[in-house]
């Protein structure tokens, strides 16, 4: 990556950490400075892990392990362990997931308040669902050694737009569960008044925004993408010299601007061939 490309890319994952670090901080303190706190007793503390749990997990967690690829220190670690990362993370975010779903079907079982009735709801069922149908056909493509290259290629593009789909659409389901829980929690003073709690958790809502676009354009730049494995290896075997570790500098070098002509062909060629391989 040349230099001014890494800074960039340095730029843009420091600013989604911290906006993902301080989504998480605001959605702790809504629940535990404005609501009832955080507890698995059928009530609106055991609601609280619904929004908690999204946001730490669902929503900061899959951002993350959208990005990893990116991340250019790991481009000396093999693919597979970013594979199992990529996928151990998706896991993990999606077992938050379920918590959060288990959290707030309980709590209106046990008030007695019908389940499945808002737009919310569907569509957030719907999102964790797909959700689950991504990971493990994620599995079954990537993981398993003996799916076919030619279904791996084909399935790549897919995977990618359905992915980055589901985490817009997470995002855009959880604005709504907000706003939902804005509108029947606050009563005196309501919603429509302004009081601090709805301007906090507005700003929570913007934040999750900002988070998604910085996650959207970090996974979508060409240019930060993850090489392929044949031109790291060229990079260890030829380029690299002596110092097997130095892949970073050696790859700026490749895909720097003017003298890149050729090397950006063979970048090019290689990372279709990667498309059919990974
Ligand atoms: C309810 C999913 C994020 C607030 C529900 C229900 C589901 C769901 C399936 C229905 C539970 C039932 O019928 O018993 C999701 C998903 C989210 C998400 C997948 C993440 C994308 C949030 C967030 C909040 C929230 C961040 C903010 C507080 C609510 C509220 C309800 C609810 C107030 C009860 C009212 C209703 O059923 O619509 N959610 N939710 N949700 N959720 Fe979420
Ligand atoms: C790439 C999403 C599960 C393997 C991607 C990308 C997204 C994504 C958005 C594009 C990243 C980029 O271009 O840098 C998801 C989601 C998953 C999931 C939301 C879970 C619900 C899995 C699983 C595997 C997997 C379980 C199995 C190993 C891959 C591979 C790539 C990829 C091999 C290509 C990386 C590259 O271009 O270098 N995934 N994924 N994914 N994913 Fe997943």
């Amino acid at each position: 990556m040349a230099m001014e490309s890494l800074r960039q890319f340095l730029v843009a994952l420091s600013a989604a950490a911290a906006v993902g670090f301080v989504s998480i901080i605001f959605v702790l303190r809504w629940v535990l400075h404005y609501k009832e706190g955080l507890a698995w007793d059928g009530g609106l503390a055991e609601f609280n892990w619904h929004p908690v749990l999204i946001v730490s997990g669902f929503i900061f967690l899959q951002g993350i392990a959208i990005i990893v690829y990116r991340l250019p220190w790991t481009w000396q670690c093999s693919k597979l362990m970013m594979k199992f990362i990529h996928a151990g993370l998706n896991l993990v975010a999606f077992i938050f997931a379920v918590i959060s779903m288990v959290a707030v079907f309980d709590f209106h079982n046990a008030a007695k308040i019908p389940n499945m009735y808002s737009l919310h709801s569907w569509l957030g069922l719907i999102a964790v669902i797909l959700y689950c149908l991504q990971l493990v056909l994620g599995v079954g493509m990537y993981l398993i050694p003996i799916t076919p290259v030619s279904w791996r290629a084909a399935f790549m593009p897919l995977h990618v737009f359905s992915g980055l789909l589901l985490f817009a659409s997470v995002i855009a389901v959880a604005l709504m569960g907000i706003t939902e829980k804005l509108i029947f929690g606050l009563s005196n003073p309501k919603y429509k008044d302004s009081p601090p709690e709805a301007i906090f958790v507005n700003v929570l809502g913007v934040l999750l925004v900002v988070f998604g676009a910085l996650i959207l354009w970090i996974a979508t730049r060409p240019a930060w993408k993850r090489p392929s494995d044949q031109i790291l290896h060229i990079l260890h075997t030829n380029g690299g010299g002596e110092d097997n570790t130095k892949v970073g500098p050696a790859l700026s070098q490749l895909s720097d601007g003017a003298d890149a002509e050729t090397s950006g062909d063979v970048r090019r060629r290689n990372n279709k061939l990667d498309d059919q391989t990974n």
